[in-house]
C-alpha cells in the first residue's frame, strides 16, 4: 500500500501518514493482509507512472521479495527527488514474500495504472478500485447495489482492467471486478456501454419504485437504530458489543435479516433493530458519491441514528464535519435532528486529562446539540449508558393515538400491546377504544397499517 503525498497535499487537514493509515484499515477490511505500507512524497507527477523511476525499481523490488530490494535506494539511481517519508510495518523478514496487489493510494489515470502494472509485474489498484470493492462488499439494497455496479463498470469501461480474480474467488464478493466475471474483462467497450445504459434505466426504476420498496421496510416491526461513522471508528465493534450486552431478539422474523441488522431488546424491554452501515471515507472520489449515498439509504429510514465517533483520531473533528455534511446531502437533516445521537467511542485509548475533558463536555450537553455517550466499544465501558440512551430518545418521541379496532382483529389488537403502553380501553359487542402511547416510528407504522386496509 502506498500513500502519493502529491505537492500541495501539504495543505490539507488531513496527514498523509494519517490518510495511509485509513488505506490501510480499508484494504484489511476487505480481508487483504497488508504487508507493507509506505507514504511517498511525489514532487513531480510523472504523467506515465506517477511515480519517479527510482521510486518504481524500488517498488519493483519490494513486489518481488525480500533479497530483491536494494541496499540503498535514493542515492544514484534515477532517484528524480521522490524520497521516502514514512516507512512503516515491513514484515519482520526484511520484506512481503510475495505481492498480489499493490494499492496506490491515489486517482491513477488508466494510462499511469497500466504502466505500473507492467514495471511492477503485479496488479495494481488506485483508490477508486479499493473504495468500489468497499462498497460492492457493503452495498445491500437492490439500488445500491445498482449503483455500485454502474459506478465500477463506468470505471473500468476507462480502463479494462483485470481485476482482482483471485480475491473474488476467495471472497465470492460482488463480483464486479473479476472472478466469475472474468469474461466481462473480454466483454468490449461496446457491451459495457450498453451494459451502463440499462443500469442506468434500471436505477431509474427503482428510484420511481422506492415508494413500495420503503412500505416493506416499513413493515419491519420495530424501530430502527443506524449506526454510522468514519470508516475505522469502531461501529462493527460498537454493533457486535451491543448486540451481546443486549438479549437479542429471537423472532422467526429476524431469521431473514442480513447479517448488518440484529434485532435487540433494550432494558426497558423495548425492541429496536439495530443497523451497521458501510464507513465514512476521506476525499471520496466524486464518482463514488452516489453509490456511497445508495449504500447509506437504510439510514434515511432510521429512528436514530447513532454517529460513532474515534475520540483518539488526531482528525475527529474535521471527520465529524464530513459525517454532518453527507447526512445533509442525503436530506437527512430533519431525522438527524430529531434522533441523533453521538458514541464517543475509544476513550480508552485516552490519556486521563483529555480522557476527562470528553468525559465533561459529553455531561454539559444540552439540547440542541445533540446527546453524547463516552465510551469503549471494545471494553464496554459506557455502553449500557448508550442503550439507555437509544431509549430516551425513542420515549422522547411518544404520542398518543386513538384507535377503534375490531375485536376479532386478534393480531392488531396484540400488536398495540407489544408495542405501546395502553392507557385506556372499552369495548363494546363489535370494537374496542382504545388509547395507545407509542413511539412516533410505531404511530407511523399503526397509520400505516390501517392505510394499507388491515385494520
Ligand atoms: P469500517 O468497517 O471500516 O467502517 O470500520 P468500523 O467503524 O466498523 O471499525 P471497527 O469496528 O472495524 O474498528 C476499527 C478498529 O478500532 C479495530 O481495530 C477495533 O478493534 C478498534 N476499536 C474499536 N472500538 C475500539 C475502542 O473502543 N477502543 C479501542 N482501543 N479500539 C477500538
Amino acid at each position: 500500500m502506498v500513500h502519493p503525498e502529491l505537492k500541495g497535499e501539504r495543505l490539507q487537514t488531513r496527514a498523509p501518514a494519517a490518510r495511509l493509515a485509513e488505506a490501510v484499515g480499508l484494504a484489511r477490511g476487505i480481508e487483504l493482509a497488508v504487508v507493507h505500507a509506505e507514504v511517498i512524497r511525489v514532487p513531480r507527477v510523472r504523467p506515465a507512472t506517477l511515480f519517479g523511476r527510482g521510486t518504481v525499481d524500488r517498488l519493483r523490488a519490494l513486489v518481488k521479495g525480500p533479497g530483491a530490494v536494494p541496499e540503498v535506494f535514493g542515492k544514484d539511481d534515477d532517484t528524480d527527488d521522490d524520497e521516502v517519508a514514512d516507512e512503516e510495518a515491513a514484515p519482520d523478514d526484511g520484506g512481503p514474500a510475495s505481492v498480489d496487489v499493490t494499492i496506490v493510494d491515489a486517482a491513477l489515470s488508466p494510462v499511469q495504472q497500466r504502466n505500473l502494472e507492467k514495471a511492477l509485474g503485479c496488479k495494481v489498484i488506485d483508490r477508486t478500485g479499493l473504495i468500489l470493492e468497499i462498497f460492492g462488499a457493503r452495498a445491500r439494497t437492490r439500488e445500491g447495489r445498482l449503483q455500485v455496479e454502474l459506478a465500477a463498470l463506468t470505471y473500468q469501461r476507462s480502463r479494462l482492467v483485470r481485476s482482482w480474480t483471485h480475491l473474488e474467488r476467495q471472497r465470492g464478493g460482488f463480483g464486479f471486478m473479476g472472478g466469475p466475471g472474468e469474461a466481462q474483462i473480454e466483454m468490449d467497450r461496446r457491451l459495457l456501454s450498453e451494459r451502463i445504459v440499462r443500469l442506468a434505466k434500471e436505477i431509474k426504476e427503482v428510484k420511481r419504485t422506492r415508494a413500495i420498496q420503503r412500505r416493506a421496510r416499513q413493515r419491519v416491526p420495530f424501530p430502527v437504530v443506524a449506526l454510522v461513522g468514519y470508516t475505522n471508528a469502531g461501529k462493527s465493534t460498537l454493533f457486535n458489543r451491543l448486540t451481546r450486552s443486549a438479549v437479542v431478539a429471537k423472532d422467526q422474523l429476524f431469521a431473514t435479516l442480513d447479517p448488518t441488522m440484529r434485532a435487540l431488546r433494550l432494558p426497558s424491554g423495548r425492541h429496536i433493530i439495530l443497523s451497521d452501515t458501510v464507513g465514512f471515507i476521506s476525499d471520496l472520489p466524486h464518482e463514488l458519491v452516489a453509490a456511497f449515498q445508495a449504500t447509506l439509504e437504510e439510514v434515511c429510514e432510521a429512528d436514530v441514528v447513532v454517529h460513532v465517533r474515534d475520540m483518539s483520531h488526531s482528525d475527529s473533528e474535521a471527520q465529524r464535519e464530513d459525517v454532518h455534511g453527507v447526512l445533509a446531502q442525503l436530506g437527512l437533516e430533519a431525522t438527524v435532528d430529531a434522533g441523533l445521537i453521538e458514541a464517543l467511542n475509544k476513550i480508552d485509548l485516552l490519556p486521563p486529562e483529555p480522557r476527562a475533558l470528553v468525559v465533561n463536555q459529553a455531561l454539559r450537553r444540552a439540547p440542541p446539540a445533540p446527546p453524547a455517550v463516552p465510551l469503549s466499544a471494545a471494553t464496554g465501558e459506557g455502553v449500557a449508558a448508550l442503550l439507555a440512551a437509544f431509549d430516551a430518545r425513542l420515549a422522547q418521541s411518544r404520542q398518543e393515538i386513538e384507535a377503534e379496532v375490531d375485536l376479532a382483529d386478534g393480531a392488531t389488537l396484540a400488536w398495540l400491546y407489544a408495542h405501546g403502553e395502553v392507557l385506556d380501553r372499552h369495548d363494546d359487542e363489535r370494537l374496542a377504544y382504545l388509547r395507545v402511547r407509542l413511539d412516533a416510528a410505531d404511530a407511523a407504522r399503526f397509520a400505516r397499517r390501517r392505510e394499507d386496509g388491515k385494520i
